[in-house]
């Protein structure tokens, strides 16, 4: 029996009159409880709102209700007091009607609760969201039906085999090392997902053998992409192609192998995370696709803010999942791009969500509190003020890492990197003469003024020169001259607060009319 199972069972002889189970997956749940009524020989009944109450396995068509009259849940639940003898009743999707416009049936719901407390009866509660009013939360226990473990999924593949058995065209060629490969690679699916997926290899070039995992893997990352939270991001940067930010390479570098049994063995602790916070251009959503390569894992973007939108459905369920997939990957880097954002606006507010943006926050923190997983999650952020305060807490990431517009060697280094990246040899510029003339040019914009400065040569019909680049960068205004305040802010917030992610090399030029970085921080 797995954890979950077991967890239910428990919660049904220490007699909780309501328990709620929170899950995409009705089907594989209301299996599970009809396997729970059986070890603890109840009768099941099972309740929607379009059949009313029905025993419990009745095929859909022989759905009889007991009375037609409980699709209405304020009769059904008083039906639940009529029944006498033991039995477990599922309730499915009754979730739209425990809101505060239903008061009847929320306190009949508290009612029969406290009098199921004394009987062998218990009241399930499945649904893929639950949003409990304050009057119900002391009374109802919830659980979070994990995504199927390999045992689960073992079962599911033998299933499959079984019934494939006995065809002649089809060839199954798997030997154990095979088969856990397989289980490993569906881990992070549904169970129909992954029965799915298992059918469609098999049918495909009808035969099942090691090879198939790639398969897996790749139905996987279509499904998990097609969710439109999280993808595998593809193409990953290399740190060679970062300037500066010297702080950060070190602290990424020592870390690069703390995923490892010999790190492990050594007693390293598990990194958990990092914030890269700072300004707009900096190279921060570039380093965090760096960590990947660095470490040789594999990357997988989270997008926050489609995790609040409407249309994606319910989002605590949905971060429950992402999270899920992401720990099922592992280990790998979880890359947040602009946390900032999701938090900000009216998205996670709380007044229009009904609290939605709240409760997905905190599902996310409370992951990162006490996450084992080797998940590394790097977040990127360009503003402090709608980032909550717990996600700065200390303890739920390794660092917060300040990024701030590059120092004049540190500008020297990321010329170089874009002059060379498009096949430029920088021995040929005057680097040092251009570095000094882009003071408080993000790396960004001095990547644009290159490219500019590309197409006037081209244009020109000459090879691109020291000039060129120089009068693009003349021509550009630095975001950090229209943004200056911004800048200030932030460097005043990180001070104290925050790690710097690069060594403030040089006293800024003279005609500087930024704000220096603060050489004590
Ligand atoms: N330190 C840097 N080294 C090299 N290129 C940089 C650097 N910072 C910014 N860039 C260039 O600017 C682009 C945008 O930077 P990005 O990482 O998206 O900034 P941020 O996420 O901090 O807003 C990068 O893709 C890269 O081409
Ligand atoms: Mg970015």
């Amino acid at each position: 029996m797995g954890a979950f199972a077991a967890e239910l069972e428990l919660l049904i002889r220490a007699r909780y009159p309501v328990i709620a189970v929170v899950t995409g997956e009705e089907v594989r749940a209301l299996q599970l409880v009809a396997k729970t009524a059986e070890r603890r020989q109840k009768r099941l009944y099972e309740w929607s709102c379009s059949t009313g109450i029905v025993p419990g396995g009745t095929s859909i068509q022989a759905r009889k209700p007991l009375n037609p009259a409980t699709r209405d849940p304020l009769v059904a639940l008083d039906a639940v007091l009529e029944l006498v003898e033991p039995a477990l009743f599922v309730f499915k999707d009754l979730h739209p009607f425990l809101s505060r416009s239903n008061p009847s049936v929320v306190r009949r719901l508290r009612e029969i609760s406290i009098h199921l407390k004394s009987g062998p009866k218990s009241i399930i509660l499945i649904s893929p969201e639950l949003d409990l009013p304050t009057e119900l939360q002391k009374d109802v226990a919830v659980l979070h039906l994990p995504l199927p473990d390999t045992e689960e999924l073992a079962e599911l593949l033998d299933g499959i085999i079984e019934s494939v058995g006995s065809r002649t065209d089809i060839c199954i060629d798997l030997d154990s090392t095979g088969r856990a490969r397989l289980l490993q690679a569906a881990l992070g699916l549904s169970l129909n997902e992954a029965e799915n997926v298992f059918a469609k290899i098999i049918v495909q070039d009808g035969r099942l053998d090691a090879s198939d995992v790639n398969a897996v893997f790749a139905e996987k990352s279509q499904l998990v992409r097609r969710s439109g939270l999280l993808e595998y991001y593809q193409h990953p940067e290399h740190f060679s192609q970062v300037g500066g930010l010297d702080l950060l390479k070190d602290w990424l570098a020592k870390r690069s192998t703390a995923f490892t049994p010999e790190a492990h063995a050594f007693g390293l602790p598990v990194p958990r995370g990092i914030l890269l916070l700072g300004v707009q251009g900096c190279g921060k959503s570039l380093c965090a696709k760096a960590v990947s390569t660095m470490w040789q894992l594999p990357l997988l973007r989270l997008d926050m803010g489609r995790m609040f939108a409407a249309l994606v459905g319910s989002s605590e369920e949905n971060i429950r999942r992402a999270i899920n997939v992401a720990e099922s990957i592992a280990p790998a880097v979880l890359w947040i791009d602009e946390i900032d954002k999701a938090f900000s606006g009216s998205q996670a507010g709380g007044s229009t969500d009904g609290g939605t943006g709240a409760r997905v926050l905190g599902t996310f923190l409370t992951w990162l509190a006490e996450k084992r997983s080797p998940v590394f999650v790097v977040a990127t952020a360009n503003d402090i003020s709608h980032l909550p305060p717990e996600l700065l807490r200390k303890g739920r990431l390794d660092e917060i890492f300040f990024v701030d517009l590059p120092s004049f060697v540190e500008r020297t280094e990321i010329l170089r990197v874009h002059l060379a990246r498009r096949s430029r040899n920088p021995e040929l510029f005057d680097i040092h003469a251009l570095a000094g003339e882009s003071e408080g040019f993000s790396g960004a914009e001095l990547e644009e003024a290159i490219n500019s400065a590309l197409f006037d040569a081209f244009h020109g019909n000459s090879e691109l020169s020291n000039d060129h680049i120089l009068n693009a960068l003349r021509e550009t205004v630095p975001l950090a001259r229209t943004m200056d305040e911004q800048i200030r802010r932030l460097r005043h917030w990180a001070d104290g607060r925050a790690r710097r992610a690069s060594i403030p090399h040089c006293p800024p030029l003279p005609f500087s009319d930024l704000p220096s970085p603060d050489p004590s921080a």
